[in-house]
């Protein structure tokens, strides 16, 4: 949520910049900006809407820009005040001389500004980000010293904060800073990077630092200071980053969503690797730390995570309930860290986030630490703020995910989380062996039977033409694939806007059967097993009330034909593994029905992909 970017060094820092902001605009896409200093004078750029719009700027000033070698950019996901060109960022102070970038929230902005005001500071904008800029001037009035001048502000702001600045007098320095929000460095030669995440910076440099908590860097181009806040000098711990710049690519692709749905078979592939290697053999999870005797302990898993997380989280709670008789709650953290935190040190307490820097999942983790519980992060990214928490990890590897709408990585959650079940059961040897041992069979053999739906994906797109005119969406489901039907139902809202809801099949009858007429497509999720008859009588009440049906089964039964408009099919598997197959004609449907609409389908209205506010 926001994107920074920043440069020091010899080059021109102008297309640093923008292409560091062009991989970073899944973080937000309301306006972006950059400062620049030219002949001794700091130049802001700004514009609202899509990044397209400042690179024509830009582009009308190019030779001009071009002679910057340093530079800070950002681009905004609106927080406080409208996505406007004036609340773009880089802000400003009353002299024009400092520039700031800012991801995060100031929570007391408002007394910072009044106060500001009162020493006669002139806002131009509604954001909370103009505070920093005026109070940093003025502290910089106070101690003729950029670096000084940034700490001394973070003593008076609260809340969270990825900062960089830059000051006209100070020209070969950037400063930067935070709390709660991600930045790191990237190291060149004679050179430096700043970035919120990893894309804006892997086609440069694999070498980087990540800056922690109250921590600020000082880069010029030959020199970086690293202190935190109360001025100790810190040792910098520079990592080798295991990304590959190609990642950012749509390899002919249209959109990165349709390359990351097709790139699942691979994603399952390598979550398995190293881990499942064969059916007689135990699953090997490196990172887990917890032993037999703290398994036979836990009373209780409690699993916190936000959007598609939360529903990969909620296939986890069926499979280990299943698998290990342990009882699991699921939560979405935005709820969990507002009310009594109810866990122990018999409490296993997972968080789930593709990120690892989604602000409600951190602080939800970080509650449950403190009382003790034992944190296991299951992210895709183990760089993140939330992987640092944890105490077990389980990566994902799906690699960078690009698309806002998760794909890749909701599967790779997924297939991690059979890992764990099946894990935790090996460990509590709560299950017979040759369930585990067709349950593993079953996951080996995945990725084939995900390569056949892709390949009959030209009768999806038929699919998604003959029902992307309806205005509502229901998707049904019971038991391992109700959470199927939720991730389905939420990711063609995301990316159509038609208004798509995921119901217990079984509650259709209880209040959403009102709304069944002949313009509502209802899609039934309708696996082989022990729900399947139950299923098709609840379909058979929908159609009754005139609905729409569609169908996405693995069955070979005639008689769905006569029941269901249309039907979707996938091949033979395990009901108890079909959730992590039946999720991809679902994201193919959804992803048709927005290319039909003409949507934006990698860069969704209102959305971005990493959430770092609460
Ligand atoms: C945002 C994204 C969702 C994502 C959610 C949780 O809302 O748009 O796609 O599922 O955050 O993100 P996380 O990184 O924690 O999985």
């Amino acid at each position: 949520m926001c994107g920074i970017v920043g440069y020091i060094g010899s080059k021109s820092a102008l297309d640093i910049l923008l292409d560091g902001l062009t991989n970073l605009e899944y973080r937000g896409y309301d306006s972006a900006g950059i400062a620049v200093n030219i002949d001794g004078m700091v130049e802001l750029y700004k514009a609202e809407g899509k990044l397209q719009n400042l690179k024509d700027i830009t582009e009308a000033n190019r030779t001009h820009i071009t002679k910057s070698t340093i530079g800070i950019g950002h681009i905004r996901w609106a927080t406080h005040g409208a996505p406007t060109t004036i609340n773009a960022h880089p802000h400003s102070c009353n002299c024009g001389k400092i520039a700031v970038v800012h991801n995060g929230i100031i929570e007391n902005y408002k007394e910072l500004r009044e106060n500001l005001e009162k020493q006669g500071c002139v806002f131009r904008s509604q954001t909370d980000t103009e505070t920093v800029a005026h109070l940093v001037a003025h502290k910089y009035a106070q101690t003729n010293d950029l670096t000084e001048a940034v700490r001394l502000a973070t003593k008076e702001i609260e809340g969270a904060y990825a900062l960089c600045v830059i000051h006209q007098d100070v020209k070969d320095t950037i400063v930067a800073t935070r709390r709660n929000a991600p930045l790191l460095v990237g190291i060149g030669e004679g050179e430096y990077y700043l970035a919120s995440d990893v894309p804006a910076i892997i086609q440069h440099t694999k070498k980087a630092m990540y800056i922690d908590d109250n921590q600020i860097v000082t880069l010029t181009p030959n020199s970086m200071k690293y202190i935190d806040t109360d001025k100790n000098v810190l040792e910098p711990k520079i990592e080798h980053l295991p990304w590959e710049p190609v990642a950012l690519s749509k390899m002919g692709y249209k959109h990165f969503m349709l390359k990351e749905i097709h790139e699942q078979p691979d994603v399952v592939r390598n979550v398995l690797s190293g881990k499942l290697k064969a059916i007689d053999e135990k699953i090997k999870l490196d990172e887990v730390t917890l032993n037999a005797n703290d398994f036979k302990n836990l009373t209780r898993i409690q699993i916190v995570a936000c959007g598609t997380s939360l529903h990969a989280a909620m296939i986890g709670k069926y499979i280990i309930e299943d698998f290990c008789g342990i009882p699991v709650d699921v939560e979405p953290a935005s709820e969990f860290i507002y009310r009594r935190t109810i866990t122990d040190k018999n409490t296993l307490v997972i968080g789930v986030s593709q990120s690892g820097e989604t602000a409600d999942t951190i602080t939800a983790v970080r509650q449950a630490k403190a009382l003790g519980s034992h944190i296991l992060i299951v992210t895709n990214r183990p760089d993140s703020t939330m992987a640092r928490e944890a105490n077990s990890l389980v990566p994902v590897n799906a690699g960078i995910e690009v698309s806002v709408a998760a794909t890749k990585s909701y599967m790779a959650q997924v297939i991690s989380f059979y890992l764990l079940a099946i894990y935790m059961a090996e460990v509590k040897e709560s299950m017979e062996l040759s369930e585990l041992n067709k349950l593993k069979h079953e996951l080996i053999v995945l990725p084939q039977k995900i390569e056949e739906v892709l390949a009959h994906k030209e009768s999806i797109k038929a699919c998604a033409k003959r029902f992307a005119n309806a205005k509502d969406f229901i998707f049904i489901a019971r038991g391992i694939n109700f959470p199927t039907a939720l991730e389905g139902a939420l990711k063609l809202k995301e990316i159509s806007y038609i208004n798509a809801t995921g119901y217990t099949a079984g509650e259709l009858k209880h209040g959403p059967i009102a709304m069944l007429d002949e313009s509502m497509p209802v899609l039934s999720i309708l696996i082989t097993g022990k729900v399947y008859e139950k299923i098709l009588s609840n379909s058979e009440e929908a159609k009754a009330r005139n609905a729409r049906m569609i169908a996405l089964t693995n069955s070979t039964d005639e008689k769905i034909n006569d029941l269901f408009e249309a039907i979707i099919r996938v091949p033979e598997i395990d009901e108890l593994v079909s959730p992590a197959l039946a999720i991809v004609p679902l994201q193919l449907l959804a992803y048709y029905i927005a290319e039909f609409l003409g949507k934006d389908v990698d860069q969704p209205r209102n959305l971005a992909k990493s959430v770092t506010v609460e």
